[in-house]
């Protein structure tokens, strides 16, 4: 379970201070698909990278599995990552120089446990396996993040506009495979998008207005 309390959120440089988030409350149950709705700028990106203690804050606290993360060192939350979360990011940081297919090895620590070929013909990338990421178009990218970011089959799933650069059937591919996981896994799925029909088919959608999250 993910517990977010009256968290605040600014990012200071030269230019001042811009506020992403004001006293912002929420709770994400340890299983169940919540999507991230907002704007473009409303900060989807910076809430994903709280919750997964990739940035920092000013006020409140955010907990995961009972973890305070206030309260854990840099190591310590990597640590956390390294055994609660998998990510599949807006940019996708496949590793270049690996093929498709060891981009996802490489993130379950090298072991094949059966699933990736499985998960890679699941959304439609299993004839490029071989293939670097150089060789492919951003939507295959795309999904291969998302196979690499279940790989290790998390507890938590975080994905940034997982369906940002993809072409509506393939779309639609991807938010099938993502509540199947869910359901069959039963993990917690955080995806943030701004496509409203793909945000209103997860069990909560939470919607960031002006620095707070209202349900949709
Ligand atoms: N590293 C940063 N430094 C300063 N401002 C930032 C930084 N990252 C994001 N922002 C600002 O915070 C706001 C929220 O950004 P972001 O979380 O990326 O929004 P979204 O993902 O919803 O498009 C935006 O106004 C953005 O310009
Ligand atoms: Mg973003």
């Amino acid at each position: 379970m993910i517990s977010i309390n009256k968290l605040s959120k600014s990012y200071e440089d030269k230019s001042g201070s811009q506020k992403v988030f004001k006293n912002l409350s929420c709770e994400f149950e340890s299983n169940g698909v919540y999507s991230i709705l907002g704007s473009s700028g409303s900060g989807k990106t910076t809430l994903l990278n709280l919750i997964s203690g990739l940035d920092s804050f000013q006020n409140g606290t955010i907990e995961v599995f009972n973890q305070n993360l206030n309260e854990l060192s840099v190591e310590e939350k990597s640590a956390l990552r390294k055994k609660y979360f998998g990510f599949g990011y807006q940019f996708h940081y496949l590793l270049e120089n690996l093929s498709i297919y060891e981009n996802c090895l490489a993130a379950n620590f090298g072991v094949d446990n059966g699933n990736i070929d499985v998960t890679l013909k699941k959304l439609g990338i299993a004839k490029i396996k071989n293939k670097l990421p150089s060789k492919v178009s951003g939507g295959e990218k795309q999904r291969t993040s998302i196979a690499r970011a279940i790989s290790k089959k998390p507890n938590i799933l975080i994905l940034d506009e997982p369906t940002g650069n993809l072409d509506q059937e393939n779309s639609l591919i991807v938010q099938d495979f993502l509540l199947d996981y869910a359901k069959e896994n039963d993990s917690l799925v955080i995806y943030a998008t701004h496509d409203i029909s793909f945000a209103k088919r997860a069990y909560k959608s939470l919607n960031i207005i002006n620095g707070s999250l209202v349900e949709a």
